[in-house]
């Protein structure tokens, strides 16, 4: 027979929009609450496309124009785009309802407009999951994606326009409906939002390499939906073996009931240093500095431990992926997911942990409260935070994130010839490092001939940064850093990052001088020297020389 869980994750995934999730509604139960209304009548998603299948236009956005790289506009400024338009016929929601499927073409409504998308879903690289607001509003689904408050996009968008809104119908959609982001924690002043919905900040570099243990307030958030509101005590966790089709449920106070590991890890966004990259060809994503990474000490169970248990362990599964569902799902019902590798969630050494604590504390709201599974060497995707759900399996994970998302291509694919299905994606990531002061522009005091540097390095995989190399004249010569710090940990467990400083000889007549750095890591791979040879369409993966133009001063 069919367990629940198997099969109300089968239901889920045939019925993308559909299903309402027992457990998950009673962790988040007010959000659910308030998205249970709005959820479309039509599931043209699910029958036209696929469940679950593709991006989200409007995470398409979020994902690929990037929304910081977006000036963020008054709203007064954007009101003429989905306004009244003379000379347009006048359409009812009734009549937008009607245009639901490719075949009968699909419609959508954006306050006044009418907006004609059938031919910009094939366009758009994942475009489809905007169909789940086919025949209706996407005004429900854009509240949750802020970005589309954009001059960029609506203009776009303006350009499938095919009528007007009945006056009746305009802002029905969403009437009654709160915001899906009216209960964000709050944060620490210091951290510098690239977009506030859903939120994704950093925070300033000079304050990064103050120590090697990024305090939570500082630590970088990367959110795709809004942060759920979550019951510790009512928490629960699904474990799901599809191949045994066996499945568990554990509270946070079982979890703890496991041996309690501790270890530092870096974590760090795949779009860290983006912004560097775009300057070359642009790319689409938000427009991270140098920041979006971030060392914290984690405790929790060992995955495999809690596995073992179920009796998934190394040669007694032929599960080859171990999918990870977050409790914060899109309009859709359909949470942020992610997979890694079953011979990393099973290695002991792999330190793969569920982790209820960051640097000693309640891990934050913002980080994952009351539950993260910490990937330690692994693409900060793969650590999906609010843990609802845990699925061994042969598949990896069919959420947008590892499918569509966090990939890497050859600086020759654009988004006319990318195919996602063309790279794997990506876990452990490649060698790193960056100048986290001087700024960019300042003027340094030169002593004794030369510039004090400081910044941080790491590299993916557990692989122990060995040294650093830094040039004071763009890359002509270079030394070693005189100091890196760590936490002390050795290959093929070095999973925190190293802060380094060096004195660097400035000695020509030049006014203004380059710094460069690259750091080398425990198998001697070190970085690109430009972006040119590594660019991508999504800028992940920027790991070149970070260079640094600064004045000399005495
Ligand atoms: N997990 C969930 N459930 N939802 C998310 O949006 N973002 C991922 C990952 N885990 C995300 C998630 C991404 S892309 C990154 S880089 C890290 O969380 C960021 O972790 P942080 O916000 O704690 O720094």
């Amino acid at each position: 027979m069919i367990s629940r869980l198997l099969f109300r994750r089968l239901t889920e995934r045939h019925n993308a929009g559909t299903s309402v999730l027992g457990v998950r509604m009673r962790h988040t139960e007010d959000y659910h609450k308030n998205w249970e209304h709005k959820r479309h009548k039509h599931h043209v998603a699910a029958t036209i496309v696929g469940a679950g299948a593709g991006v989200a236009l409007w995470l398409g956005y979020n994902h690929q124009t990037g929304a910081s790289s977006l000036p963020i506009e008054a709203e007064e400024d954007l009101e003429k785009y989905g306004a009244f338009r003379n000379g347009l016929p006048e359409y009812t929601l009734e009549d937008v309802s009607k245009h639901a499927t490719m075949e009968d073409r699909i419609w959508v409504a954006y306050r006044r407009g009418v907006y004609d998308i059938t031919d910009l879903i094939h366009k758009h690289p994942g475009g489809d999951k905007i169909l789940m607001g086919a025949g209706g509003s996407v005004e429900p689904f854009w509240a949750l994606y802020a970005v589309h408050k954009s001059a960029h996009v609506l203009e776009w968008f303006e350009s499938y326009r095919i009528g007007n809104l009945a006056a009746d119908d305009i802002g029905s959609s969403v009437r009654n409906m709160n915001d899906p982001y009216g209960n964000e924690p709050r944060r620490h002043i210091a951290l510098k939002p690239s977009s506030k919905k859903p939120f994704n900040a950093e925070p300033p570099l000079s304050l990064l390499v103050d120590n090697l243990i990024t305090p939570n307030g500082l630590f970088y958030v990367r959110n795709h939906l809004p942060v759920p509101e979550i019951d510790a005590a009512n928490y629960e966790l699904e474990i799901c073996d599809e191949g045994a089709k066996k499945e568990k449920t554990l509270t946070l106070e079982d979890i703890k009931k496991y041996p309690k590991i501790t270890i530092t890890a870096t974590i760090q966004c795949a779009g860290n240093r983006r912004s560097e990259m775009t300057k070359v060809k642009p790319v689409k994503g938000l427009s991270w500095g140098q920041a979006a990474i971030g060392n914290a000490t984690w405790s929790g169970a060992r995955l495999c431990d809690v596995l073992k248990d179920m009796g998934i362990e190394d040669g007694k599964t032929d599960a080859l992926h171990v999918q990870f569902e977050g409790l914060d799902t899109d309009p859709a019902n359909m949470p942020y997911g992610s997979s890694i590798p079953i011979e990393k969630a099973l290695n002991p050494h792999g330190d793969v942990i569920l982790a209820y604590e960051m640097n000693g504390e309640p891990i934050p709201r913002d980080h994952g409260y009351p539950l993260r599974v910490i990937v330690p060497g692994v693409v900060g995707a793969r650590n999906v935070k609010w843990l609802g759900r845990i699925i061994v399996s042969k598949e990896e994970s069919d959420a947008h994130w590892q499918q569509n998302d966090y990939k890497g291509f050859a600086p020759s694919v654009d988004w006319d010839t990318v195919d996602f299905k063309k790279s794997p994606a990506i876990q452990e990531l490649p060698v790193i490092s960056a100048i986290c002061e001087p700024s960019e522009g300042e003027k340094v005091k030169v002593v004794n001939g030369k510039i004090k540097v400081k910044g941080y390095a790491w590299s993916g995989g557990g692989r122990k940064i060995i040294r650093v190399d830094v040039s004071g004249d763009g890359g002509k010569n270079w030394q070693a850093a005189d100091v890196l710090e760590s936490d002390g940990s050795r290959h093929p467990k070095a999973w925190g990052w190293t802060i380094w400083t060096a004195e660097v000889p400035v000695h020509g007549k030049e006014s203004e001088v380059q710094l460069c750095a690259k750091a080398v890591d425990s198998q001697y791979n070190t970085q690109p020297e430009n972006f040119e040879n590594i660019w991508n369409l999504r800028g992940v993966l920027a790991n070149a020389y970070h260079r640094v133009n600064v004045k000399k001063g005495k």
